[in-house]
C-alpha cells in the first residue's frame, strides 16, 4: 500500500471539502466549508480568491504581533536548523532564555516557569499544583470565564461550554463576576456592591465553603471570551487580600489578557497585584508555535525544590516554541507594542463612544488597551440585550447577519452573544484600525435596525 501523494493542494475546492468532511473543527458542528486562507501579513490575511480580510480578532486573540512577523519567523527557522527538539529535562539555551525573560517581565516574585503547549495545559497544571501545595481541594472560579478545554479547566470554565464536560471535576465553587454594566446582584453603585468590590462576595462564599478547604481562586484579570469585562479599580486587590487572609492561592489566567493585550505586559500590572501563579499562552509568541506558561512565586518554587512538580508534557519547553517566544517578546519591546496598544486602544474606545451618537445599538463600550468590546442592546435605557445570553438560530439572527456582513466587507470580527470583541494586533497601523471601525459602523446598521430608537 502506498499513501496518496497527489492531493490537489492547489485546488481550494478540494481543501474546503476535506476540511468539511475529514477534519474536525473545534467547538462546532462539522460539515462547514470555510474560506481557504492562502497567506497573511501584519494585520491582514487573504483567501484563495485573493479577497483580503482585516484581522480585528488577531485570530484567537493570539496574533498580538500580527501575522508572519519576520523576526519571529526567522527565529523559528534558525532554531529548526540548530535543534528542533530535546527532552524537557535537558538544558537548552532558548528554553533558559525564555524562562529568564518571563521572570523579568512577570510581576513581583514570580520566578520560575513551566512551559506547556497552550493555555489549557497551563491552567490544568496550575490547579493541580495549587491542590498539592496547599493540601486543599476546592477551586473558586467565575461564571463569565473560559479556562480551557481539558477536563479540569473546562469544569472551571463558567461559559456554557462547561455543560459539555458531563463528569465535572469535583470541588469547583462558582463566584459571580464584577460585570458592572449588568451587575449580577443588581447594584448600581459599585462602591456598595459586594460582588463588584470582590473581597466581600468571596468572603461570603468562603464562609459557607470553609476556607480551609479552598486551594485557589482562578480568574481572568480582564475577562476575555466571555465579554471583555474590566473589573473596577480595587477589585483584584480586594480578592488578593481575601486570598492572603485565608492562605488561598490566586491564579491569574492571563492566557488572553497577557503579553501586552491590555497595554501592559500583564493585566494584573494595572492594579499592582501579584498572583501566586500566573498562566499565559497565545500572545507570548503570537501563536506561531503552540506555547503556554505557568509561572510560580518564589515560595512555590522553593517548595518545588523538595516536592515534585505534579505535571509534565513531552513538549514542555519545546525549543521551536521557546525560540519564537524569545523573539516575540524582544520584538514587542523593540517595537514598543505595549505603548502602541495603549495609545491606539484609547483612540479606539474614543471613536467607539463617538459612534454611539449614530448607532443606538451600542449600549456599552469597554476595554483596556487593545482588549475592547461593545455590547449591543435593543434599548439603551433598559439595556435589553440585542440577543439574549446563549441565543441560537433565529434568536441570534442579527448577530449572525452582522458576522456575515463583516466577512463580506473584509473585516474579521469576533462575536459572543450580544457582544462584539475588538482585539486587533497590538501593532496594527492607525489607518487600518480606523478603517476597521468604519466598516464596523456599516455592519452595525443591521443591529441599529433592531433597536427601539430606530423603530
Ligand atoms: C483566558 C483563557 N484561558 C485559557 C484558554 C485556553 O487556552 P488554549 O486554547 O491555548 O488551551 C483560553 C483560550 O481561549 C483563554 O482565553
Amino acid at each position: 500500500m502506498s499513501l496518496s501523494n497527489r492531493f490537489p493542494l492547489h485546488d481550494p475546492d478540494w481543501v474546503a471539502q476535506v476540511h468539511a468532511t475529514q477534519y474536525l473543527q473545534s467547538w462546532s458542528k462539522q460539515g462547514v466549508r470555510p474560506p481557504v486562507i492562502t497567506g497573511a501579513l501584519g494585520s491582514w490575511f487573504w483567501d484563495s480568491n485573493g479577497k483580503r480580510y482585516l484581522d480585528f480578532q488577531s485570530q484567537l486573540v493570539n496574533a498580538n504581533m500580527g501575522h508572519q512577523h519576520p523576526k519571529i519567523v526567522q527565529a523559528i527557522k534558525d532554531q529548526a536548523d540548530r535543534l528542533c527538539y530535546i527532552g524537557p529535562a535537558m538544558g537548552c539555551d532558548v528554553r533558559s532564555e525564555l524562562a529568564a525573560l518571563v521572570a523579568e517581565i512577570t510581576p513581583g516574585n514570580l520566578t520560575s516557569t513551566f512551559f506547556t503547549t497552550g493555555g489549557s495545559a497551563a491552567n490544568e497544571t496550575a490547579i493541580r499544583l495549587a491542590r498539592h501545595y496547599t493540601g486543599r481541594s476546592k477551586i473558586v472560579a467565575r461564571y463569565r470565564s473560559y479556562h480551557g478545554a481539558t477536563g479540569g479547566t473546562l469544569s472551571l470554565t463558567g461559559d456554557p461550554r462547561h455543560h459539555l464536560t458531563r463528569a465535572d471535576m469535583p470541588g469547583v465553587v462558582r463566584m459571580f463576576d464584577p460585570y458592572c454594566y449588568r451587575c449580577p446582584v443588581g447594584h448600581e453603585d459599585v462602591s456598595k456592591c459586594p460582588v463588584c468590590r470582590g473581597g466581600p462576595h468571596l468572603e461570603e462564599l468562603l464562609m459557607y465553603e470553609d476556607p480551609n478547604t479552598v486551594a485557589a481562586v482562578i480568574l481572568e484579570p480582564v475577562t476575555g471570551t466571555n465579554g471583555i469585562i474590566v473589573p473596577p479599580d480595587g477589585y483584584l486587590v480586594s480578592i488578593k487580600e481575601t486570598c492572603e487572609k485565608y492562605g488561598i492561592l490566586l491564579i491569574a489566567d492571563e492566557v488572553m489578557a497577557g503579553y501586552g493585550r491590555t497595554g501592559k505586559w500583564f493585566a494584573v500590572d494595572h492594579w499592582g497585584v501579584q498572583p501566586d501563579i500566573l498562566t499565559s499562552a497565545k500572545g507570548i509568541n503570537s501563536g506561531y508555535v503552540p506555547l503556554g506558561t505557568m509561572s510560580v512565586s518564589s515560595d512555590i518554587a522553593q517548595w518545588l525544590n523538595k516536592n515534585a512538580l505534579p505535571g509534565g508534557l513531552t513538549y514542555a519547553g519545546h525549543p521551536l516554541a521557546c525560540a519564537s517566544g524569545v523573539a516575540a517578546i524582544r520584538a514587542m519591546e523593540d517595537e514598543r507594542a505595549l505603548e502602541n496598544a495603549t495609545r491606539l486602544g484609547d483612540a479606539m474606545r474614543t471613536r467607539l463612544r463617538a459612534m454611539m451618537d449614530d448607532h443606538p445599538s451600542i449600549g456599552d463600550v469597554r476595554g483596556l488597551g487593545m482588549f475592547n468590546g461593545i455590547e449591543l442592546v435593543r434599548d439603551r435605557e433598559t439595556r435589553a440585550p440585542l440577543v439574549t445570553f446563549g441565543a441560537k438560530g433565529d434568536a441570534a439572527a442579527p448577530m449572525a447577519a452582522m458576522m456575515k456582513a463583516a466577512m463580506d466587507k473584509g473585516l474579521y470580527l469576533s462575536f459572543y452573544n450580544n457582544i462584539i470583541r475588538l482585539t486587533p494586533p497590538l501593532n496594527i497601523s492607525e489607518d487600518d484600525m480606523f478603517l476597521g471601525l468604519s466598516i464596523l459602523g456599516e455592519v452595525l446598521e443591521i443591529a441599529d435596525d433592531e433597536t427601539k430608537q430606530r423603530n
